[in-house]
């Protein structure tokens, strides 16, 4: 069983947040069209807020993709279950993820995107687990550090549940 721990970060603070990151992109970009490749299923609410805050010409791709061996592998391959629907060659990319907490799931990513030669490849994340990290990666835009607990809502899911919640909170596994 499961149970929410507490709010770690409110609706009203990812919101301010999400607003000053995509100024920030909307800065970087300033003239350019972007690609922006949200990373289903957990990133799916983060990119809805984000897109709508830019102010810049963007084009949407959607990608699904599953680590092998539920992350515990050293190899950080993942599986590209869904891939992007057009070539990037060219293109100004930013992947759209939800959390990077050992970081496999990204350096796989963007290193195989990064082989399809776009113009640039950048990475925005609303949540970071810098503590968990099993290979060096940092990501470009990071919405908020958060410590190492497990957390839900705002795209994030337990057991497929919960990504509906608005507040990102901590989950508590239960005994019972
Ligand atoms: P990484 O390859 O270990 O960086 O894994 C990132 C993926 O693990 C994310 O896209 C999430 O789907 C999942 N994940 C990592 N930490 C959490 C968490 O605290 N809550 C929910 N999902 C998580
Ligand atoms: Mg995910």
């Amino acid at each position: 069983m499961e149970k929410i721990k507490k709010v770690l970060i409110s609706e009203t603070d990812v919101k301010q947040r999400v607003k000053e990151l995509a100024a920030e992109i909307s800065h970087d970009y300033k003239g350019k069209t972007v690609t922006l490749i949200c990373i289903l299923s957990g990133a799916s609410v983060f990119f809805a807020d984000l897109v709508r805050e830019l102010d810049l010409d963007v084009r949407f791709e959607f990608m699904s993709v599953s680590s092998y061996g539920g992350g515990t592998v050293t190899s950080g391959e993942v599986k590209i279950l869904k891939d992007v629907n057009h070539p990037i060659a060219g293109q100004h990319v930013i992947i759209v993820e939800d959390i990077i907490d050992s970081g496999c799931t990204l350096s796989y990513l963007k290193r195989v995107l990064a082989q399809r030669n776009p113009a640039s490849i950048k990475v925005c994340t609303i949540l970071d687990k810098p503590s968990r990290r099993k290979v060096n990666f940092k990501g470009e835009y990071v919405g908020f550090e958060i410590p190492d607990e497990f957390v839900i809502g705002y795209g994030l899911d337990y057991d497929g549940k919960y990504r509906n919640l608005k507040d990102v909170c901590v989950l508590e596994l239960t005994e019972d």
